[in-house]
């Protein structure tokens, strides 16, 4: 999708405005005047909008007001921030005016619809979802990675696929260090990757089988309790699905790297929480697993949980709830001049959505 698209989607959205570029621009700086702002979630109750609120007050972002939106079905529930109990209610086309930060947690359908009317009423939107993350004029950040790109934004920044966040994490202080020529991706994804209703899923057919009942999948096409499956939705022609293709674009625009041969099969595992990702990486020039672990170490958010003696390496369980990109399991890949093994995981809740977006708006204050 081009930025074309977003720039007239918020030209029809603004009443008084002709000029989109000039509207997006104003969102920008009316934000950085405030010293506490208001900010909205949008898919409030959703896996991500859930962490989201939570994350907010956890990391006393400075909010003056926060409004939750969610569809129809929630209107009325609350989600509980800061002592107080906050009412969810469905978004309208003027529910955006007066707000200075929208974290976007619905699908890419929806984004498309809030996004526009969200931007033309002077917010800046963080989206979670992937309607705008490969739209040329729209950056895609990880704050550690590509934070300088967000001096580009016109009202839109766009949060990376749950894979793609810890993956870059790790990558760039080894393309730092070495020079990435080749990366292949191999994913072991949780099920609350999909959402509140894969969580559900899992839970229930796990319990249907322990008593010996059938099951039937809503979600996802095949039984995922003790089972690892593949997401449909390929490609016709590469034959990769739609998450592959995600982290293989994703990856390259956060890097900044067009051209970077990057090659991903993603697999859903019976996890409830937390991504690993399995990676082997090809550099131009020798890294050796010393320094490899040293670059690593020293990268704000990562931290290397890597001692073989010990049987020390990361689970999904050592990462869920927590911020980090765990990295473990670093090894020379004697089969290729250059290249290294590694094992990472990360909480897709958070740094894989999350508290990345509230890093995003973090560093958009501070900016
Ligand atoms: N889960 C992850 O690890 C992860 C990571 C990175 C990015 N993402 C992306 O983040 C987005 C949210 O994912 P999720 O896992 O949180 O999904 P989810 O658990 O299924 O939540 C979806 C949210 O969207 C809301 N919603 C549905 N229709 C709506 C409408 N018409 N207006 C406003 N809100 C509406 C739902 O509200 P109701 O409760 O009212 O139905 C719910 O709050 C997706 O685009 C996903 O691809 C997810």
């Amino acid at each position: 999708m081009e930025w074309s698209w977003c720039a007239d989607s918020v030209k029809k959205c603004s009443g008084t405005k002709n000029n989109a570029t000039e509207l997006l621009r104003e969102a920008r700086e009316v934000m950085q005047k405030k010293s506490a702002y208001h900010v909205a979630v949008v898919g409030a109750t959703g896996a991500v909008g859930q962490e989201m609120v939570a994350i907010l007050e956890e990391r006393q972002f400075p909010v003056a007001q926060l409004s939750l939106f969610a569809s129809e079905r929630s209107a009325g529930t609350t989600l509980p921030f800061c002592g107080r109990e906050i009412t969810i209610q469905p978004w309208t086309a003027e529910s955006f005016a007066g707000i200075d930060i929208v974290l976007g947690a619905t699908d890419g359908a929806i984004s498309k619809k809030f996004t526009p009317q969200a931007v033309a009423a002077g917010a800046v939107v963080i989206d979670n979802s992937s309607a705008y993350r490969m739209a040329p004029d729209v950056p895609l950040v990880v704050p550690e990675v590509n934070g300088a790109t967000l001096a580009g934004h016109r009202g839109i920044i766009a949060n990376p696929n749950c894979a793609a966040a810890p993956l870059v994490m790790a990558l760039k202080p080894l393309h730092d260090a070495a020079t990435l020529r080749r990366v292949v991706v191999t994913t072991f994804q949780s099920v609350s990757g999909t959402g509140r209703d894969a969580m559900d899923e899992l839970m229930e057919q796990t319990r249907s089988l322990l008593a010996f009942r059938e099951v039937v999948p809503k979600v996802y096409d095949r039984q995922i309790a003790f089972n690892c499956i593949v997401n449909w939705q390929a490609d016709p022609v590469t034959g990769d699905t739609e998450e592959e293709t995600k982290i293989i674009g994703e990856t390259r625009k956060i890097l900044g790297l067009p051209h970077l041969g990057v090659a991903a099969t993603t697999i859903r595992v019976p996890v409830f929480r937390s991504h690993g990702v399995s990676v082997n990486v090809e550099t131009e020039s020798k890294l050796s697993v010393d320094v490899a672990r040293a670059r690593l170490a020293a990268f704000p958010g990562v931290v290397v949980l890597d001692d073989p003696a010990r049987k020390v390496y990361p689970t999904p369980l050592d990462a869920t709830g927590q911020d980090a990109v765990y990295v473990g399991r670093v090894r020379e890949d004697v089969s290729i001049a250059n290249g290294l093994n590694l094992w990472i995981v990360s909480d897709n809740l958070r740094k894989g959505a999350a508290l990345n977006a509230v890093q995003i708006a973090e560093s958009l204050i501070r900016a």
